[in-house]
């Protein structure tokens, strides 16, 4: 072990695959956690479960947003199944498809760019201990939750603890206000500025104004800029501007807005109609400068030539 390596049990950044990473809230990854009340609708909840919570006795609130575990089978099946080859191991796909791992990594972008401004703040991920898991399970609600497996754990993450991701308090926001709709057009531009699809656009996902869930966000780089067909980026990347535009329609719709006040900025319409002057649906976060970012860029690229199988080639 070297002098700057870390500790061979203290807790690393995740996930370990090339590009951005989350580090852990505290140094050894864990803390005392009060659970003051259970967060959000929990049955329409299916990655995680998300707690108000205080931390070492300390006066200030956070949201903790505790995930799920899922099957490697499920993540390919379910959240990769628009690439065109199957990554070449099980634990690729919990690294750039669990929800967990894909806010770790958006996350870890927005701290590498100094652009936490873009979505609610998150400060690191913990780890839960057993007296934790057990005390959330027996709170929370039971809705969405199988009794026998709560957290959906597999033979590949039995003995893993429950992670989860230390978040900003968004408590008592409206979703949005329709002074804010200009602003989540420019963030979500920005964030595809910054390599970073949020692939769940829609009104639930957004607190005060700002993105709160990042657990379908595909960061660069990532398998989806290199094994997926044309069409379906095409469709991809339009889906972004145009669930925006639904997004601001729906909610709006629902409160009653004077869409004579309403700004939905011109450059969102041409992107969700698949007609700007950028790229047709705005800024392409394939092209994203991640390497600028790797200390061994040589060892990041050659990681990503064995991520992908063989065409036909199928992992089961
Ligand atoms: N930072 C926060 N502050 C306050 N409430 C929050 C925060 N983050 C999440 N919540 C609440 O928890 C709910 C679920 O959060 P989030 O969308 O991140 O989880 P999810 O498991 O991806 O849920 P879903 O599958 O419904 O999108 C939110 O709709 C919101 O009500
Ligand atoms: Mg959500």
């Amino acid at each position: 072990m070297g002098p700057f390596d870390p500790h061979p049990n203290l807790p690393i950044p995740l996930p370990q695959v090339p590009g951005p990473k989350l580090p852990p809230f505290t140094l050894t990854g864990h803390a005392a956690i009060q659970f003051v009340e259970e967060l959000g609708d929990e049955s329409s909840s299916a990655d995680s479960r998300v707690w108000k919570i205080r931390i070492h006795g300390k006066e200030r609130y956070f949201a903790l947003k505790v995930f799920k575990f899922n099957s490697f089978e499920y993540l390919r099946d379910d959240f990769a199944s628009e690439l065109n080859r199957d990554l070449a191991t099980p634990q690729l796909y919990t690294d750039y498809f669990d929800p967990f791992s894909c806010e770790c990594r958006a996350y870890g972008r927005l701290k590498q760019e100094n652009r936490e401004d873009l979505a609610i703040r998150a400060h690191g991920y913990l780890l839960l201990d057993s007296g934790q898991e057990a005390e959330i399970t027996q709170r929370g609600s039971q809705c969405e939750l199988d009794e026998d497996n709560p957290w959906c754990r597999d033979e590949h993450n039995r003995n893993i603890p429950l992670r989860a991701i230390v978040k900003d308090l968004a408590d008592g926001y409206d979703h949005f206000t329709q002074s804010q709709a200009p602003n989540m057009w420019e963030d979500l531009e920005n964030l595809h500025r910054l390599g970073i699809l949020v692939h769940d656009v829609r009104v639930p996902n957004y607190l005060g104004g700002k993105l709160i869930d990042f657990s379908r966000a595909w960061t660069t780089p990532h398998p989806w800029c290199r094994a997926m067909c044309s069409a379906l980026v095409k469709d991809t990347r339009h889906s972004e501007p145009e669930r925006l535009h639904n997004t601001i329609i729906e909610w709006g719709m629902a409160n009653g807005w004077d869409w004579s006040e309403v700004v939905i900025p011109d450059e969102l319409r041409k992107c969700a109609s698949g007609i700007s002057q950028n790229n047709r649906y705005g800024t392409d976060p394939r092209s994203y400068d991640w390497r600028k970012w790797e200390k061994d860029l040589a060892a990041a690229e050659a990681f990503q030539q064995m991520e992908l199988l063989p065409v036909g080639v199928r992992l089961e």
